[in-house]
């Protein structure tokens, strides 16, 4: 299935301040792997990610999709095969609703307007997001516009999906359907992200980058268990690895159970924030808009308490 590949040999990228995010970095990746791209802040994977598409083009060495080298010429061919969502969804979303942005790459692509509605519904249907189709993207919480965003990139249905950090505006329990979605996509899949244990769970190789090139790349159970390997690219062991570290019960210090307990929390900070939303829904549908708006601001605010909750956990290690 050679039409799926993606090579990269050799890329060199230098942005025009003279920052060199990409020193001859190598990479194949072959047609249904799904591959995590994991490094230190600032070792070149959202550069890295955004030559998957052409979104940047390589200034030294060559790309190639399938049996296209990345150019001028073929990146809006690329595009159709690559689909890239960005680490902030408020870059992808840009039109008054959630419809119009999830349809606006189907109408690109010349479909009839039927076809369109059916790409919209079945791509918003796989986030989860039918209902959101008339809102305004700038509504939405956090999870939902990641949700629209993804959606809005499966409408297109590319053979590859390349997300950047996909997680990072995500609550636990938006990151957990994530997380679900992911593993029922059978597309190769291309995923930046500090998260390692969603690394873990959706990809089975994993790329490490540092200095804008690959430095170690294999199963990602192996690379994301090997500490030393992780500590050298300023890395830590997946969360769900360290437990494994902890001995269970017994001399459980108080600051390990405040770790446990924070996660706990965090937790129902997450199903509260679902629960608001759905009030706020029924408020909106029983013309309450005053009450709707803030039971929505009290959701997005209950999720962003989400940041505090995991800055704690953070600093519990
Ligand atoms: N638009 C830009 N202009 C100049 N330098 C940039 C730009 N974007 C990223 N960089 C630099 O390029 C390097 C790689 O960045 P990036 O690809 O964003 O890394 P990562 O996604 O791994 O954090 C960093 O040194 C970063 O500061
Ligand atoms: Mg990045």
């Amino acid at each position: 299935m050679s039409h799926h590949i993606v090579e990269f040999q050799d890329v060199h990228y230098r942005y025009p301040d003279g920052t060199a995010a990409l020193n001859g970095l190598s990479v194949r990746i072959t047609h249904g792997e799904s591959v995590g791209i994991v490094g230190a802040n600032g070792s070149g994977k959202s550069t890295f990610l955004m030559h998957t598409n052409g979104f940047l083009l390589p200034q030294r060495g060559s790309i190639t999709v399938g049996d296209m080298t990345l150019d001028k010429k073929t990146r809006q061919e690329i595009r159709k095969k690559v689909g890239l969502i960005f680490q902030n969804p408020d870059d992808q979303l840009f039109m008054p609703t959630v419809f119009d942005d999830v349809a606006f790459g189907p109408l690109n692509l010349g479909l009839s307007p039927k076809r369109v509605r059916e790409c919209v519904d079945e791509a918003l249907e796989t986030v989860g997001g039918l209902g959101l189709s008339s809102k305004p993207p700038h509504h939405l919480s956090g999870g939902q516009k990641s949700a629209v965003a993804i959606a809005a990139v499966i409408a297109m249905q590319p053979d590859i999906l390349v997300m950047d950090e996909p997680a990072s505006h995500l609550d636990p329990k938006s990151r957990r359907a994530l997380i679900n979605l992911l593993g029922h996509f059978h597309h190769t899949k291309i995923i930046a992200s500090h998260d390692l244990d969603l690394i873990l769970d959706v990809c089975e190789r994993c790329v490490i980058i540092r200095g804008g090139r690959v430095v170690a790349d294999g199963p990602a159970e192996e690379m994301l268990s090997n500490r030393q390997l992780l500590e050298e690219n300023n890395l830590e062991l997946p969360l769900s690895l360290q437990k494994r570290d902890w001995s269970p019960g017994g001399d459980m210090n108080e600051i390990t159970k405040l770790h446990h307990l924070l996660g706990h929390w965090a937790e129902h900070n997450a199903e509260h924030a679902k629960t608001y939303q759905d009030w706020a829904k029924k408020a909106d549908s029983l013309g309450r808009t005053e009450l709707s708006g803030l039971l929505m601001k009290i959701a997005d605010e209950t999720i962003a308490m989400d940041g505090l909750f995991r800055k704690a956990m953070e600093v519990c290690k």
